[in-house]
C-alpha cells in the first residue's frame, strides 16, 4: 500500500483525536438510558464536542481552509476553494440508543470538488480513506465495490423516512420493487458507514433521499475510489446537494435507478 498522503494524514489525526472522547461519552450513553431528553441533551453535546475537535486540528493544519458542519454550519476559511465537510457523528441516533454503529465523516473539496474523505467507525475500528484518482481503502487495504451483477443475489442498504422526515408515500412503492427483485435490504442509520460499505462491496448498492451534503460527500468519493458509481435516484443527476442519492456497483447502478424510479426493465437483473 502506498504512504498515506499528507492531507489523509491530517484527516486521521483529527478523527483519532476526536474519537477518543467520542468513545468515551458513548459508554456514557449507556448510563443516560433511563432520562431520554437527559440522552438527547448529553448527545447533543457529545456531537458538538466532536465537532469542535474535529475543527481545531483540522485548523491547526490547514489554517485556511473553510467549513461547513453539521452543527456550527458554513465558516467561510481565508481560501475560498477549499472547504472541509463534516458530520461528527453519522448516526446519532444509533449513538443514543446504544448502538454501536455510527461514524465521523470528513471530506475535503477543492474548487467544488470532492478530492478526500474519511469515514471512520470508532467502536469498530474501521477507518474508510480514499483520495481523487489515489481510490480507496479499509484499515490500509485496497476497496473495490462489489462485482455482482445480479439484482437477485444484491443487498441493498437504504434509509427510511421515519416520523417528521422524508416523504412516506414516495418511499414505500421504491421499497416494494426492491424488495421483490434483492436478496435483502439493511437499514443501518448512518448514511456515511452506508456509503462506505458500498465501496467494501458489502452492500451492493445504497439509496436514500433528503441527505445532507454532510452526510454523504466523504462516502461519496469513497464509493468513486472504490470503482462505484453516484448520482441521484434518477441515475443522471449529482448527488452531492441532490434531493436523493443512488450509489452501486457500474453494473448495477442503471438497472436499480430504473427500479426505484418505476421504469421497466426487461428483466429485473443485471445485464
Ligand atoms: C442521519 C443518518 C441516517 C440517515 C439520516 C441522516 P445523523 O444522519 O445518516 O442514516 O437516514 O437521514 O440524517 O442525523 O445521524 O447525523
Ligand atoms: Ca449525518
Amino acid at each position: 500500500m502506498a504512504v498515506r498522503s499528507a492531507i489523509l494524514n491530517v484527516m486521521v489525526g483529527a478523527a483519532e483525536k476526536a474519537s477518543r472522547t467520542m468513545k468515551r461519552d458513548f459508554g456514557e450513553v449507556e448510563n443516560l438510558q433511563v432520562s431520554r431528553k437527559g440522552t438527547n441533551d448529553f448527545v447533543t453535546i457529545a456531537d458538538t464536542r466532536t465537532e469542535k475537535t474535529l475543527q481545531y486540528e483540522l485548523a491547526k493544519a490547514r489554517p485556511a481552509f473553510g467549513f461547513i458542519m453539521e452543527e456550527s454550519g458554513v465558516i467561510e476559511g481565508e481560501d475560498p476553494n477549499r472547504t472541509w465537510i463534516i458530520d461528527p457523528i453519522d448516526g446519532t441516533t444509533n449513538f443514543i440508543h446504544g448502538i454501536p454503529h455510527f461514524a465521523i465523516s470528513i471530506a475535503l473539496q477543492e474548487h467544488g470538488e470532492l478530492v478526500a474523505a474519511l469515514v471512520y467507525a470508532p467502536v469498530f475500528d474501521e477507518m474508510f480513506l480514499a483520495e481523487k484518482g489515489q481510490g480507496a481503502t479499509y484499515n490500509n487495504r485496497r476497496l473495490r465495490v462489489s462485482s455482482r451483477t445480479e439484482l437477485s443475489d444484491c443487498v441493498l442498504a437504504t434509509g427510511i423516512p421515519h416520523l417528521g422526515r422524508g416523504d412516506h408515500e414516495a418511499y414505500l412503492p421504491q421499497l416494494t420493487s426492491v424488495m421483490e427483485a434483492t436478496a435483502g435490504v439493511r437499514r443501518f442509520g448512518s448514511a456515511a458507514l452506508d456509503l462506505a460499505y458500498v465501496a467494501a462491496g458489502r452492500f451492493d448498492g445504497f439509496w436514500e433521499t433528503g441527505l445532507q451534503s454532510w452526510d454523504v460527500a466523504a462516502g461519496i468519493l469513497l464509493v468513486r475510489e472504490a470503482g462505484g458509481f453516484v448520482t441521484e435516484i434518477n441515475g443522471k443527476g449529482e448527488a452531492l446537494g441532490g434531493e436523493s442519492i443512488l450509489a452501486a456497483n457500474p453494473r448495477l447502478h442503471q438497472p436499480l435507478s430504473n427500479l426505484l424510479t418505476g421504469k421497466k426493465t426487461e428483466r429485473l437483473r443485471a445485464r
